[in-house]
């Protein structure tokens, strides 16, 4: 989340369009937010919104009328659809939904809030809610990918609890989110107005276009039986916030993952593995790679044996867990000599001296740079939404940022890499 002056979106005009989901009530205080950052607001709701939300409620917050019908007559003579989407310096749809996603990623344009998607060329941030399920569904998975290519930026959606008891990913990003995803898209495109979708993506530079990009992420369960095994706490949310963000600049990203619970991230290609060696195995059938991230929990240990059969409990003495190391992957990799990939980031989680460690880290593995992560409760527990990290360089140079969602912490990391790897190519 970027921070925010009061009045940073001074003079901004922004078309909010707002899709028929249960979230639509929530675009009423988006409405009073982004005027309170100093934007001008004009609402555009489609058929669907208003079963949830009045014209008249949104036009009374944005002191502006509300547009609807793409065939009112009045409205046409008035300002038409081809005005509306030129007449703003950005477009927000909030919340949109999986039928309005749908639309814009395959150019349908049945209704006002589509064809005004379809004939702009200003920025556009969507800020996507819906059931968990129709968000995991393949087919929105690839209108997002589809959506984020053509250089729409996303917000959200939110994790946690929604609607018939349901938990994850799904919920609209808080409206103070989506201000202030709006300012970060706004400074980004530098007046939007001229710049923005279709002009964007010749104008955008995708930071890692034409690389190669290799992530692990999430843990690794070492075997003792055909039952048991050992784990970490890892939840592969940061190192799959980092293979998304790589995705969404350019590159072509192979996503190593140890057992996770969350979603695949979308355009990229994933490598289902278990164990350490399992992790390796794949990792160098992956090279050779541009960038390689370790981002993954890997087991330090596993069993020195693995049993065939499942261990009994007799009633006797426990039985013994003996442990042998397993393979270290950052070191393995950083140290090749022939096929090394030309950054090698590793990933520390620490408790105690955070960046002290970090730094002997980088010196003991070879690698480029240490992604410190304090994963102390007041860091950002294990396994959490967010995360404290600090990007330790081989040259001694400590970035350190404020506890971020993973996902931020994954764009942070990204842009700083692609810049490194730019320096080191040139
Ligand atoms: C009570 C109710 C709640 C809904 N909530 C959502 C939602 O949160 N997200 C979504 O994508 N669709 C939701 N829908 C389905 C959309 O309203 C439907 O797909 C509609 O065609 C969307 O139209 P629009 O994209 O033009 O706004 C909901 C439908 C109902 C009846």
């Amino acid at each position: 989340m970027t921070s925010s002056s009061p009045k940073a979106l001074a003079g901004r005009r922004v078309l909010l369009i707002v899709g028929g989901g249960i979230a639509a009530y929530k675009a009423l205080d988006l409405i009073r937010r982004l005027r309170e950052r100093g934007a001008q607001v004009r609402p555009l709701l489609t058929e669907s919104a208003q079963e949830f939300v009045t014209p008249l409620a949104a036009a009374a917050l944005a002191g502006e009328r509300t547009h609807t019908d793409l065939f009112d007559r009045e409205s046409e003579a008035d300002i038409g659809h081809i005005k509306l989407a030129r007449d703003a310096d950005a477009i927000v749809v909030a919340p949109a939904t999986a039928n309005l996603m749908a639309r814009m990623a395959t150019g349908h344009a049945p209704d006002l809030a589509s064809t005004v998607l379809l004939a702009t060329t200003l920025p556009i941030l969507i800020a996507p809610a819906m059931n968990v399920r129709m968000w995991l569904h393949p087919a929105t998975q690839r209108n997002l990918a589809t959506l984020k290519t053509d250089g729409v930026a996303v917000v959200g959606p939110n994790e946690g609890a929604m609607a018939e008891a349901e938990f994850g990913p799904g919920r609209l990003a808080e409206p103070h989110e989506i201000a202030d995803a709006l300012e970060a898209l706004l400074a980004q495109r530098s007046g939007g107005q001229v710049l923005g979708f279709l002009a964007g993506r010749e104008t955008l530079k995708k930071p890692l276009a034409g690389r190669h990009v290799l992530v692990t992420s999430g843990p690794t369960h070492e075997p003792i039986d055909p039952v048991r095994y050992l784990a970490n706490r890892s939840s592969g949310r940061q190192g799959h916030a980092v293979a998304a963000a790589a995705a969404a600049a350019g590159a072509r990203v192979t996503l190593v993952s140890g057992p996770v619970a969350i979603p695949d991230p979308a355009g990229v290609t994933v490598v289902r593995v278990e164990s350490a060696r399992e992790m390796l195995a794949a990792v160098e059938a992956a090279l050779p790679a541009d960038l390689a991230i370790f981002a993954a929990a890997v087991g330090d240990w596993r069993p020195a044996e693995t049993r065939a059969g499942k261990i009994k409990k007799d009633g006797s003495t426990p039985p013994p867990l003996q442990l042998v190391e397993n393979p270290d992957l950052l070191a393995t990799i950083a140290g090749r000599g022939e096929g090394r990939p030309p950054l090698v980031v590793g990933f520390a989680a620490e408790t105690d001296d955070v960046i002290a460690n970090a730094q002997r880290k980088i010196a003991r593995k070879g690698c480029d740079l240490i992604v410190a992560n304090d994963v102390s409760a007041a860091g950002g527990v294990m396994g959490g939404l967010e995360n404290t990290v600090h990007l330790v360089a081989r040259d001694g140079s400590v970035e350190t940022w404020p506890k971020l969602a993973k996902e931020e912490v994954g764009r942070r990391l990204v842009a700083r890499f692609a810049e490194r790897l730019a320096a080191t190519s040139r």
